[in-house]
Formats: C-alpha cells, structure tokens, sequence
C-alpha cells in the first residue's frame, strides 16, 4: 500500500506531508525500501590499493563492504567473514588473498573460500554460502557505486546524464579536498531544496548575481534529473561544450552570449553532482536521524586555473545559505499548523519528481 500520494500532474499536486519527515516510522522505513535498492556512491577514481574497505552509507544502511581491485578487476564483496562474522579487512591495504584476523579463514580476491584452519571434520563444508557475497557494482568515469538491492540497474538510473561524464577523463580528475558539513535537518529537506532553483533570487544573493535565473532549467529522468544554469552575460570565464541531452533553448541558441556556468545532477535518492567549469563537486547526503544530515563534500578538479570564477568558487558561502533555510524548514514543518505545500510548476519540477519517487518506494 502506498503510503504517500503525490499526483503526477504538478498543477494538481500537494507536497509531501509533514509526518513523512517528522515520524521517526517513516525514517526506519526509507533505510530498506529507499537506501537498500538505490545506487550509492562507493569511491572516485582516487581509489588504488587492492583491497579498500567502505561502510555503506554510515549511520543508515552500515553495511561493511571490500572493494577488492586487481589488474582493473574491480568488484565489491561483503566485508564481513562467512564464519562468525568478524569484519574482514579494516584498512586499505595490497594483498593477494583475504584472511580473517579472528580464526584464520582465507578467501580469494573474488572473494571464494580458500581455506579454513581445524575445520576437517564438519559436514558438508565448504559450500557457496561459505563465500563472500558479491554485492551489485557499476561504475561511471572513474565513479564507484554499489546497491544492496538494486530496483534498477546502475545504467537506467543515471539515463542520459551519463553524457555528463564523458566530458571528464577519470584520470584528469583530481581528489582535492573533502569535507562533511552537519545540518541539522531531515535528508530529504536537504535533497529537496537543492532541487530546485527557485530559492536563488532569495536566498543565494553572490550566486544570483553570476547565474541568470530566468533561464534556468530543470530536466528530470526516471531516477534522476538535472538543473542547467547559465551565466550572466560576461560573469564566467568559460563553460562547457553543450551537454548533448539538454534541452536547454538558450543554451544552444546560435550567437547566444549565455554560457552554461553549472550543470546539478542529482542521483536519486542522495546523490549530487555539480559540474562546474573546474571539475566536479560530489555531495554525498547521509541520513543520520530524521533530524540530522551529514553531507560530505568531494572536489575533483580537472582545472585549477577555473576554480575561483563562476558559480563554483564559492561552494561553502552558498552550502551555509542552504543549510540555514533548510534548518529553518525543519523547525517549520514540526509546525501544528503546516502539514503540506503546493508546486510551482515553472520552478518546482525536480522536487515534485523527487517527492513522486519517494512515494513510489515506499510502496509496500
Ligand atoms: S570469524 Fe572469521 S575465521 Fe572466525
Ligand atoms: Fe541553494
């Protein structure tokens, strides 16, 4: 049954109610039925060394994973042991084979039981459930991502912004800095405003004065959807080559003075990509509590020379904007008196999409 209905016609639609982030339920619910059968971000291209462990989204899914790479062999294993489950390998290290540090068991890179110490009299060992489970991998221009259960495949959830990333050659791109800001606010707060470019003029006066808003667009997939902003006239030093996908009229207006100064991509349910002339700049949203996000910061710079212009150069004067009107929400909808909200359909389409898949997993 579904919990939610969000009416696919954006002029009739309400927004979700209030209690979707307010009950606690709701919350619990979303960590098997959203975050289990979506794609989540495992690693860049930064990653090297053999065997790297990674905790699937911290504090919602836990889960204990091994990227284990060999000869360009990548694949992701269960990182705990068939035996008693102890957690396999605790740091990035080279190794040619997996053995546990608890009772010796020994694995394979492709995570095949190899052997096991004082176990010759057990019955009918080893058998498949000895091994490590393989978890579902895909990966996009040096990107990593990793499903528990995935409702689609990794291709059908990024769709055509797959063309975003040809632009980027992975070796090009550069891990420069990471940072984890703490909002203290519900995931989906956060995700939803950043979907939409409607609170610029408001909220965002620096970044308002290099993009032109009247031309900003929002183009939405099955699973994910994608904001194009222009630059003002003369504001940018460069942009991009046109994104091939978009349908962005001005953009690709012959003798147009408008650029394009950022591309927001956002991965259904908590992933975003912002490609800016620079590189790219990945936020990764991690539900803590219904009330706290952590949200962590990864800039990959193909080209140092563009960092400070544009709508990129400052990403941590405008995250604070966010943060404040977002934090804001979250004591607004607690409100007696507010239960939900209505569309701007000119504005508003990527949070009515986001808002319309929510409602869609979390069908019983
Ligand atoms: S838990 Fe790994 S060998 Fe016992
Ligand atoms: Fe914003």
């Amino acid at each position: 049954m579904a919990p939610f209905f969000i009416d696919p016609d954006i002029r009739k639609a309400h927004t979700l109610p209030s209690n979707f982030y307010t009950d606690p339920a709701f919350f619990e619910l979303s960590k098997e039925r959203i975050f289990a059968r979506t794609w989540q971000f495992v690693a860049g291209p930064e990653l090297c060394e053999t065997l790297t462990p990674v905790t699937l989204l911290p504090g919602m899914l836990d889960e204990p994973l091994l990227v284990s790479s060999r000869d360009g062999d990548v694949r992701c294993l269960s990182n705990v042991c068939t035996h008693r489950g102890k957690v396999l390998v605790e740091n990035a290290c080279e190794a040619n084979l997996i053995r546990c540090g608890y009772h010796g068991r020994r694995f394979s890179l492709d995570g095949k039981f190899l052997s096991m110490p004082e176990f010759e009299d057990v019955n009918n060992f080893p058998t498949a459930d000895d091994d490590l489970k393989h978890v579902p991998m895909a990966e996009c221009s040096g990107f990593c991502f990793a499903s528990i259960d995935p409702a689609a495949p990794f291709d059908d959830f990024l769709g055509k912004a797959a063309d975003l990333f040809d632009e980027f050659e992975p070796k090009n791109l550069k891990l420069t800095a990471t940072k984890e800001y703490e909002v203290d606010a519900h995931w989906a707060l956060y995700c939803e405003n950043y979907l939409e470019g409607f609170h610029i003029p408001y909220v965002h006066k620096s970044l308002n004065e290099v993009v032109d808003y009247g031309s900003y667009t929002t183009e939405t997939f099955r699973f994910s959807s994608l904001q194009t902003a222009l630059s003002e006239p003369g504001t940018t030093v460069t942009g991009f080559r046109e994104f091939p996908a978009s349908k962005n009229p001005v953009a690709t207006a012959p003798g147009s003075d408008k650029i394009v100064a950022a591309r927001y991509l956002f991965l259904f349910p908590n992933l975003m990509f912002n490609f800016y002339p620079w590189g790219i700049s990945v936020n990764v949203v991690e539900p803590i509590s219904p009330s706290k996000t952590r949200v962590r910061f990864l800039t990959y710079v193909s080209d140092e020379s563009k960092l400070d212009s544009g709508a990129g150069a400052d990403l941590h004067g405008v995250e604070m904007e966010d943060e404040a009107v977002v934090e804001s929400v979250q004591k607004g909808i607690r409100s007696r008196f507010y239960s939900h909200g209505r569309y701007s359909p000119k504005r508003e389409q990527g949070t009515h999409h986001f808002h319309r898949l929510i409602a869609e997993y979390l069908v019983d």
